[in-house]
């Protein structure tokens, strides 16, 4: 679908994407891309960061692709430091890797549950922590009146309780407390938002296929209304946040699901 932006509404803005070279990461990557950005992706598989660096660039995106894992303070150390290397700023930063499974609780393992803290919500504060001197208003590169910006994807499967989601629901909602403390405290102290997105079932990304319940996938035959989100849905939330559409927003949770998470059955 046709962007409803203006195509230079990121004109000389550097972005760094966790998790970009594949699903919505990637999306992200392509939408900022296409708006002005040039763009750094982090992955940890080599191939998928490789080809999606290529797709990036035959776009004639400004791309380049850093193999590193998220729960790694070296790997996200040496990203932020490539990206400035090679660009000469850092202007956002959007924490989209992530992992997940389902498993009830009483048969997960608790390395289980901390592998998916580690990925999740660990690797935000890392991620968000090496990146924060480059973002920081004055930070190197960057127009001194100006901070960066911090999007965070969340989700919505810890508003109500998920079944078999019990690791990945607390990740999620420790990520959305994280921004709303860093929005207050790097807005405050260095002009930075942070902010987050929180996708509903997207179609053709690897968490609907691991973890849609045959149920979910059901409905969405029966009921024409109750569809997936695209992933361009949620690049276009990155958009306005990552844009000085969304300059004074900061700490909030953009809710990206069609209204679903709320929804009940019709009485
Ligand atoms: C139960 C599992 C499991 C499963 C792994 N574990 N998969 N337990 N059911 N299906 C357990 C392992 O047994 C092990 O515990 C521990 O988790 C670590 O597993 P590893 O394989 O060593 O971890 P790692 O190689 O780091 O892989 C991480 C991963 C993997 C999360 C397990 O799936 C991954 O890399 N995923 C990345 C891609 C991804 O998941 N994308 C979807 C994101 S969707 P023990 O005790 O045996 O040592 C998403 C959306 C959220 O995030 C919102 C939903 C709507």
């Amino acid at each position: 679908m046709e962007s409803p932006f203006k195509a230079e509404i990121l004109k000389g803005k550097v972005a760094l994407i966790t998790g970009g070279g594949s699903g919505i990461g990637y999306e992200i990557s392509l939408q900022l891309g296409k708006h002005g950005a040039s763009v750094a992706i982090m992955g940890r598989r080599k191939h998928v960061v490789h080809s999606a660096v290529d797709a990036l660039r035959s776009h004639g995106i400004p791309a380049i692709g850093i193999e590193g894992d998220v729960r790694k303070e070296a790997d996200a150390a040496r990203t932020v430091e490539s990206t400035f290397q090679h660009f000469g700023r850092l202007d956002i930063l959007v924490n989209a890797a992530a992992g997940n499974f389902l498993a009830a609780a009483e048969d997960l393992s608790p390395n289980g549950f901390r592998t998916v803290i580690d990925i999740d919500t660990v690797g935000t504060f890392i991620m968000s922590h090496e990146a924060l001197k480059y973002l920081k208003k004055g930070g190197p590169g960057k127009d001194p009146s100006i901070g960066g910006t911090i999007i965070n994807i969340t989700a919505v499967i810890h508003y109500p309780a998920s079944w078999y989601q019990v690791h990945a629901s607390a990740a999620k909602a420790a990520i959305d407390s994280m921004t709303r403390s860093l929005a207050l405290e790097w807005g405050e102290d260095h002009g930075i938002l942070v902010n987050g997105i929180a996708p509903g079932a997207i179609g053709d990304t690897a968490g609907l296929t691991k973890l849609a319940p045959r149920e979910i996938l059901n409905q969405v035959k029966r009921e024409p209304l109750y569809k997936f989100g695209e992933k361009w849905d949620i690049a276009m939330a990155a958009l306005y946040l990552a844009s000085d559409a969304g300059k004074f927003v900061n700490g909030t949770i953009l809710v990206v699901d069609g209204g679903q998470w709320l929804s009940k059955p019709r009485l």
